[in-house]
């Protein structure tokens, strides 16, 4: 049978790749450019048959990332779900060269005790009821054979395939545009903490430069649509060259890192480090101007409905899914009014907001002579007597514990 191997030119993959050749299937590797710094051409040197190594850095940031950043998605209320995002886009496109292909099966190098593995074949299944998944590390005869790291190495060896870092680098990476992940390894063990070069996607905020730089972001209906640097009057409007750029001034000043344990969807702990230096600067902008523009019930209302279910989706892997699908039409309709600009101060590895204002229909929401403490306007103030001696009828029934 043929076979799509989603393929990173690591040593697992590498060698899932030349273990399903000497199980005797025809195998394409397929290798995603979801926007990793990754020299491709000798990814593509060392598949032997490369299905196609494509560019999905727009969609990406267009259906995953911006959406995400609309939503406030986030898991744990820390981790910015950056693999997870990716997972999607390059579930689907591996899928549809399967079909082009000829392919009866796909295969990925998932471990079988994390999330991609669900991630990766529920996409499969959503987008192809049809398709059989090879998922080597699930089965005997594979993980029987390769026990560890060392066995995997000697099968490199023996079949010529090219290895690069292992020791200098002990732990596993995911990397994308949006971020990169660090876990496994020397990490395994929540106490230590991560080495100074482990980081590669942001310099260390403490030496990021003394002289802050300060931005505007702008929104349209919660979509970043602007960026203007005002230490160097750069400007950029292009969706990716909008992400990228963001990435490269919040690298610079050391924005993104995270250092956590989180709830895999399988049941296990497992600690992960971070780097999200875009996305993080985008999601502290995009929640203030919504403190301007989105009205007070339905931003509870959105983060009760859409905010949490639509994060668990990606986490779970269920993206592709009646629910998230539902959520996911939901998410513009709750940005209607999410446009304006946002004035922010990057420095050190923090996003400083410094000033917002409103365009549109999101600008009737704040009004400075209603909100005023120095002025009477908007309503009487004896209405509030009113407001408060009703809230307060169950109050005076109530009698708190004792502790
Ligand atoms: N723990 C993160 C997540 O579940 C990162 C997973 C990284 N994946 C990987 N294949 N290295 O989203
Ligand atoms: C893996 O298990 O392959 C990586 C970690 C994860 O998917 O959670």
């Amino acid at each position: 049978g043929k076979v799509l191997l989603a393929y990173s030119g690591g040593l697992d993959t590498s060698c899932i790749l030349a273990w399903l050749i000497e199980e005797g299937y025809e195998v394409m590797a397929y290798v995603a450019d979801v926007g990793q710094e990754e020299d491709f051409e000798s990814i593509r040197a060392k598949a032997l048959q490369v299905g196609a190594s494509k560019d999905l850095k727009e969609e990406f940031v267009k259906e995953l990332i911006f959406p995400a950043i609309q939503a406030n998605a986030i898991y744990e209320s820390v981790y910015l779900l950056g693999t997870s995002l990716a997972r999607p886009v390059i579930a689907r496109r591996q899928i549809e060269i399967a079909a082009k292909e000829g392919c009866q099966y796909v295969s990925h190098g998932c471990t079988g005790k994390g999330n991609d593995q669900v991630r990766f074949e529920l996409a499969y299944y959503a987008l192809n009821p049809e398709i059989e998944v090879i998922a080597p590390w699930r089965l005997p005869v594979f993980f029987n054979r390769f026990a560890g790291r060392k066995d995997l190495l000697a099968f490199a060896a023996e079949k010529g395939i090219p290895v690069v870092q292992t020791a200098a680098k002990p732990w596993s990476t995911d990397e994308n545009l949006f971020h990169i992940s660090y876990e496994a390894g020397i990490l395994e063990d929540p106490n230590v903490t991560p080495p100074k070069d482990m980081w590669k996607l942001t310099v260390d905020p403490e030496e990021a430069p003394n002289t802050p730089e300060r931005i505007t972001i702008t929104f349209e209906k919660g979509i970043p649509v602007k960026v203007v640097n005002h230490n160097d009057n750069t400007e950029v409007t292009e969706p990716v060259e909008l992400f990228t750029y963001l990435n490269t001034i919040a690298r610079r000043n050391g924005i993104g890192r995270i250092d956590i344990v989180e709830s895999r969807f399988i049941g296990v702990k497992s600690r992960g480090c971070y780097e999200t230096p875009g996305g993080t600067i985008l999601r502290t902008a995009h929640k203030d101007l919504e403190g301007l523009t989105v009205d007070g019930a339905l931003r509870a209302q959105r983060d009760a409905s859409i905010t949490v279910p639509y994060s668990r989706c990606l986490y779970n892997g269920l993206y592709f899914s009646p629910e998230c699908e539902f959520i996911n039409n939901s998410i513009a309709f709750s940005q209607r009014n999410v446009t304006g600009d946002v004035k922010l101060k990057l420095y050190k590895g923090n996003t400083i907001i410094e000033g917002r204002v409103a365009r549109g229909d999101g600008e009737k929401l704040y009004n400075m002579q209603e909100s005023s403490m120095d002025e009477q306007g908007g309503y009487n103030p004896e209405d509030a007597d009113g407001f408060i001696k009703i809230h307060s009828i169950r109050l005076k029934k109530w009698t708190p514990a004792k502790n």
